[in-house]
């Protein structure tokens, strides 16, 4: 059966919204859409190709993944050869490989492209026409592997160019890598899946990019920087390697926002510099940065030395990875009584700091690499995480060393050590009675995301705990000027400071309050979900397990197909109404492939009416178990419960809220008002918000303040969406919403729109 004609420009509509929206998500990291209605448009091209398969164009997204894996890769040569790079060490270096520039082309000065230096694997993509036609690694510069289906999985790579003014032939160079934090998250589950993780980000994208099975490829968030070119046949970069990069970027291809144009060996240098400051806060390991003289004539004057061109120079950093010696294996024990090994090491520089500890993460992973005292060990510091053992130097393990086992007892206050079925964390039994866990949740109810009590640091709370003064936090309220001023280290003037920081820290939030409670698994952004949902302590304290996880009943009759397809039909018509007709006729009147006419009715009689039922979302219809705070599941709510369960802890939050003892207290002003509000049905209760632009407040603010008043903020405008809140310079998404019919508000609007329970920071017009 060929294919209709609206079925082939429909299934071209959805392409090409893909690829865009893909590109949004990928190259641009600002994603348009909710990843639901992505996967709504992917659905009905892969069925759409499913029932035409003369539709399914190799460019197709649905078309990433699917090649079989082979059997090994195929050599692919590359028609200009991917060359390495000469390195300078010393500012001396970048300043002798612009003065060899200078003089060979006869300049004054000379401008250069600079870019960080990933750490990752270089890959040559090839498009011909504008379409992705192969893939390949470096190999040994001439002749590379053939990774086409494995990089055609990766999202930043398109797999046709936007635009039209590309070479008809173009070799693009560049850096695939996994960035840190996804590395981190790959490590976790290859141990908790009991398999070797990946040593380091850069094996990391090796190993995963040179999988002989595209689907596993596709499974690793790998990303790429786009930094050069190859061959060009039938077209033009441009006359200077910033420019090549700036058609990269109109071409839809992912170019590193921190590359630069910089003059002169001080241009370099400065560029290095800064760089190297803020090394430790990119998203993914660099080992240097390059400079590469920008006017292409030039670069083809100055040509090649060996493999190396002359023309461009790779600037290094110090090494992430160093070695040292481990003195000992330690326990350490944390705020939730978690006992973690920690190496103690002969003190080494990695990349510019002082490390003598490591995290060796749980008894499992110190049995994995077996680690003991006496043995030599590459360590690993990247970014902000805690630096870690990352193998043992067998070869140099002296004589006599032990194997290091789990202690039974904590080794701070004696109590058992426990390590539940199938759990890798091994906890103190002690509670608060442990020390070294009253000293952590203080420091924790002390911190400035907590009840920031300014100047109560990590030595004066050991102290407090060590003497016996504290022994929970409402006991730091109780001590005075003197009870201080006794300690340690600590001035008249500094112990008077305290009290005084103590005292503001009285009048604090809901959110920052049960923050600072320490409950295992509730951070901030989970404490603020309980505030809203509970707007006081009270109920909160109270709350059972069915308080966060209800058992709802399904739709009888209604799976997860005709729920998504009933759903998206609403999406797509969101002025479609029943009129005078009831509900339930409407709906069984649609057409929705599998919505039968009992169906239809047992939907109208659980949603009432349309306005509620295009707030439904599929889970709705299929019933189970569902949490009613965002962010708490079964487990967070069972540690919520069994908290406020321990008379312990009941005990403490009563003497920090009596007046005469703690004496904390939060506004409830506007929490009262909005649980008011939303019981009298007020514009907000059950609305749904989206923010764009800029407003007079941060964001996160005023999308905690919507919420107080029973909205609900969404991140993308869709038929869902009751108001766009668009402060100043708002684009696509103000446009979208117009689009589709939402009322678009200011902050005076919404002001107003709420009798003045939302007010804007200060009046604007
Ligand atoms: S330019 C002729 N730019 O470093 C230009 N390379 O030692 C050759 N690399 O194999 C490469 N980031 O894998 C260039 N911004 C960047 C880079 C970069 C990482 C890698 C690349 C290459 C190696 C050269």
């Amino acid at each position: 059966m060929s294919a209709p004609a609206d079925a082939v420009q429909r299934a071209e509509a959805l392409r090409t919204q893909l690829h865009h929206h893909n590109y949004r998500y990928y190259v641009l990291d600002d994603p348009e859409i909710t990843d639901a209605a992505y996967d709504r448009l992917f659905c009905e091209l892969q069925e759409l190709e499913a029932r035409y398969p003369e539709l399914r164009t190799p460019d197709s997204p649905t078309q990433r993944v699917g090649a079989e894996p082979g059997e090994r890769f195929a050599e692919a040569r590359h028609r200009v050869p991917m060359l390495s790079l000469g390195n300078a060490r010393t500012d001396d270096d970048v300043r002798d490989f612009d003065r060899r520039i200078r003089k060979d082309l006869g300049a004054e000065a000379v401008a250069y492209v600079a870019e960080p230096k990933l750490d990752g694997l270089a890959v040559s993509l090839l498009y011909e026409n504008g379409v992705l036609i192969r893939g390949a690694t470096r190999g040994d510069g001439s002749v590379g592997e053939d990774v086409t289906a494995q990089v055609r999985t990766i999202g930043a790579v398109p797999l046709r160019l936007q635009g039209s003014d590309w070479p008809r032939l173009l070799e693009v160079r560049g850096e695939v890598y996994l960035p840190l934090a996804a590395f981190e998250r790959l490590k976790q589950q290859m141990l908790d899946a009991g398999q070797t993780p990946f040593k380091n980000p850069r094996n990391a994208a090796a190993g995963s990019l040179r999988q002989l099975d595209p689907a596993v490829t596709a499974t690793r968030p790998l990303t790429m920087f786009c930094y050069g070119f190859g061959a060009v046949e039938d077209g033009d970069l441009g006359p200077t390697q910033s420019a090549a990069l700036a058609a990269f970027k109109e071409w839809g291809l992912r170019v590193s926002p921190e590359s630069r144009v910089v003059t002169g060996a001080d241009g370099c240098i400065d560029y290095h510099r800064v760089i190297g400051a803020r090394r430790d806060t990119l998203d993914y390991e660099i080992d240097g940065v390059v400079f590469k003289v920008d006017d292409i004539a030039a670069q083809r004057q100055l040509g090649f030395r060996a493999r190396d061109p002359v023309w461009a120079i790779a600037y290094k950093y110090p090494a992430r990875e160093e070695q040292t010696v481990v003195r000992a294996v330690e326990f350490q024990v944390g705020r939730t009584g978690a006992v973690t090994p920690v190496a103690r090491l002969e003190p080494v520089d990695v990349a510019g700091v002082t490390v003598s500890n490591a995290t060796l993460h749980n008894i499992d992973e110190v049995h994995r690499k077996d680690v003991r005292a006496g043995d030599t060990v590459i360590v690993r510091r990247a970014g902000d995480v805690i630096p870690e053992v990352v193998s043992v130097v067998e070869s140099l393990r002296p004589a006599g060393t032990e194997q290091v086992e789990l202690p039974a007892q904590c080794p701070v206050c004696g109590s058992d050590v426990i390590r539940a079925e199938g759990e890798s964390v091994a906890r103190c039994s002690g509670g608060l009675t442990c020390a070294a866990q009253r000293k952590e949740a203080l420091k924790h109810f002390a911190s400035r995301r907590a009840m920031d009590i300014d100047g109560l640091g990590d030595k004066l709370i050991e102290q407090l705990v060590e003497q016996g003064l504290v022994h929970d936090p409402a006991d730091l309220y109780a001590l005075g000027v003197a009870d201080y001023a006794g300690l340690e280290r600590m001035a008249q003037k500094s112990a008077q400071n305290l009290v005084e920081a103590l005292d503001r820290s009285r009048r604090t939030t809901l959110v920052r309050f049960i923050y600072a409670l320490g409950i295992r698994e509730v951070g901030e952004a989970t404490a603020q979900a309980l505030a809203a949902h509970f707007q006081d302590l009270g109920p909160l304290m109270a709350a059972d397990l069915d308080t966060f996880i209800v058992d709802e009943p399904g739709v009888d009759g209604v799976g997860e197909k005709t729920a998504t397809a009933l759903l998206e039909w609403l999406e797509a018509h969101p002025h479609a109404s029943p009129g005078d007709a009831p509900l339930a006729d409407w709906l069984a009147g649609l057409g929705i492939r599998g919505l039968r006419p009992a169906a239809a009715a047992r939907i109208a009689e659980r949603w009432a009416d349309l306005t509620s039922l295009r707030h439904a979302a599929v889970a709705d219809f299929l019933g189970g178990k569902r949490s009613l705070v965002e962010g708490v599941g079964p487990i967070v709510a069972a540690h919520i419960v069994s908290f406020f369960n321990q008379t312990h802890n009941r005990e403490v939050i009563a003497k920090l809220l009596d007046p005469d003892l703690g004496g904390i207290s939060w506004e409830t002003t506007t929490a009262a008002a909005a649980a008011t509000s939303a019981d009298a049905g007020t514009p907000l209760a059950g609305k749904t918000f989206v923010i764009t632009g800029t407003l007079s407040r941060p964001r996160d603010a005023v999308k905690a303040q919507l919420e107080a008043l029973g909205a609900k903020v969404t991140g993308s405008v869709s038929g869902k969406t009751d108001y766009l809140l668009a402060g100043a310079d708002a684009g696509s998404k103000r446009a979208k919403a117009a689009s589709l019919g939402v009322s678009i508000l200011d902050e005076d609007d919404l002001a107003a729109l709420t009798d003045g329970a939302y007010a804007p920071e200060h009046g604007h017009s």
